[in-house]
């Protein structure tokens, strides 16, 4: 079953949506595997986005993602990478639409309330990085 990584951004934590993303991702029927709070190390900040290390923005990415605690989260299902993102919307809030995390709650790039792989093989990569193989939980919704 397909897997992807999410994390709630520290604007999203202090902004208290904590719930209300999870509320969105549960209610489309996809499953919570990995769950946690985290103080971002700058080690993994720079790791997880290592893409964008020659991007001016890096320096203050980094600075962001360290600043307070994001929720870590693996999701399962068909097609979650996909969706998910579909669910979060553009990386940039003002051009999310309508009816997405992004669209309905945010206004800036820099302050985009949460993160979400954007493919298979970073889905595996970030995974990775963020959790151990044992904090993950093996379960299939029976209802
Ligand atoms: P995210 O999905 O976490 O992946 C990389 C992040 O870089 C992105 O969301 C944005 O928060 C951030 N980002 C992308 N472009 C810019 C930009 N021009 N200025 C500041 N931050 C950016």
């Amino acid at each position: 079953m397909e897997r992807t990584f999410l994390a709630i951004k520290p604007d999203g934590v202090q902004r208290a949506l904590i719930g209300e993303i999870i509320s969105r991702l549960e209610s489309k029927g996809f499953t919570l595997v990995g769950l946690k709070l985290v103080k971002v190390s700058r080690e993994l900040a720079e790791k997880h986005y290592d893409v964008h290390k020659e991007r001016p923005f890096f320096p203050g990415l980094v600075d962001f993602i360290t600043s307070g605690p994001v929720v870590a989260m693996v999701w399962e299902g068909d097609g979650v990478i996909a969706s998910a993102r579909k669910i979060i919307g553009a990386t940039n809030p003002l051009n999310a639409e309508p009816g997405t995390i992004r669209g309905d709650f945010g206004v800036s790039v820099g302050r985009n309330l949460i993160h979400g792989s954007d493919a298979p093989e970073t889905a595996t990569r970030e995974i990775s990085l963020w959790f151990k193989d044992e904090e993950l939980v093996n379960w299939q919704p029976t209802i």
